[in-house]
């Protein structure tokens, strides 16, 4: 349900006037190609967990906007000079299909896209708007998803310590997670506390989301480059397969117990990451 509402959204937000608006369109192609949308329906559901419940569309769009950045951050993600890949969600790559500067160009325009969006937002108040702002951009920025990639570009072929790895998988991947539940829980005036034990749940979901992304790197049906990762100092390739889902089983049972006490005990949000990570974790063995 969220889901598709999530699609037709993002088609509304990311309108092209003419079939020559080259970015406009990769910018359609980037977050609208098939993504999971993980990150804005956790979003969408962790606000009803927290007994918020809206008529208008502010709360989806916040949502689409956490896409937009995900996107962009995948765009980048696969350009030449950083992870150098040819297939994303199924398709190839959005520089393959519009070359380099327009995919970065449409990464830029995506994340700028995104705080136009909660700053257009229907039905949510400017201090709450500002919040999700602030949020979004440290998600973003030298203490988010830029920090994680600068790590993993310059340290990930070399050998780094479990620790090492996990940090970079944090601010990499846990940091949007976070952005998310904080965006959830400013728009469901959610106190204090239980925020920062959203802020946890985000934390151990993103490690578990890593470790995952990195067990199915040699899965030729991802929609991905299969093993792009041989040679890197992921935490499979320095500890197993076997210990790092031990490690996943770990991230995601705290997950689970931090957000079972942040929300009147989370249960729909609980039963859409339990049944969405026994689908993935029954590929993988
Ligand atoms: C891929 O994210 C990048 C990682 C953080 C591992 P997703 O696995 O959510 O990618 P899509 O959105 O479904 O394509
Ligand atoms: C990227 O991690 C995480 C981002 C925030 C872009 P990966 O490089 O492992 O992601 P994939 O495997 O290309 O999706
Ligand atoms: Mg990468
Ligand atoms: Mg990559
Ligand atoms: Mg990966």
């Amino acid at each position: 349900m969220f889901f598709y509402n999530i699609e037709k959204r993002l088609d509304q937000l990311l309108p092209v006037e003419s079939e020559r608006d080259c970015v406009g369109l990769a910018m359609r192609e980037g977050a609208l190609a098939p993504g999971k949308r993980i990150r804005p329906v956790l979003l969408m559901l962790v606000a009803r967990d927290l007994g918020y419940h809206d008529d208008h569309t502010g709360l989806l769009d916040f949502a689409c906007a956490i896409e937009m950045v995900h996107a962009a951050s995948l765009i980048l993600d696969d350009i030449p000079c950083m992870d150098d890949a040819n297939v994303r969600r199924g398709r190839p790559t959005l520089h393959r299909q519009f070359g380099e500067s327009v995919a970065i160009l449409t990464a830029v325009a995506l994340l700028s896209r995104a705080f136009g969006v909660i700053a257009l937002a229907e039905g949510l108040n400017s201090h709450v708007k500002t919040q999700a702002v602030a949020e979004l951009s440290h998600a973003i920025g030298i203490q988010g998803l830029v920090q994680g990639q600068f790590r993993d570009l310059t340290e990930g072929s070399q050998p780094r310590s479990a620790d090492d790895i996990q940090i970079t998988n944090h601010f990499k991947t846990s940091t949007l997670f976070g952005a998310a539940m904080q965006m959830a829980s400013i728009v469901a005036s959610t106190p204090l506390e239980s925020r920062k034990k959203l802020q946890y749940f985000a934390v151990d979901l993103g490690q578990a989301f890593q470790l995952l992304d990195d067990m199915i790197d040699g899965l030729s049906d991802t929609g991905k480059d299969a093993h792009k990762d041989v040679g890197k100092s992921t935490l499979v390739n320095i500890l197993g397969t076997k210990v790092v889902e031990k490690r996943l089983r770990d991230h995601l049972r705290f997950a689970d117990y931090h957000l079972a006490s942040a929300c009147n005990n989370g249960y729909a949000t609980r039963s859409f990451v339990r049944s969405w990570f026994d689908k993935k974790l029954a590929i993988v063995d």
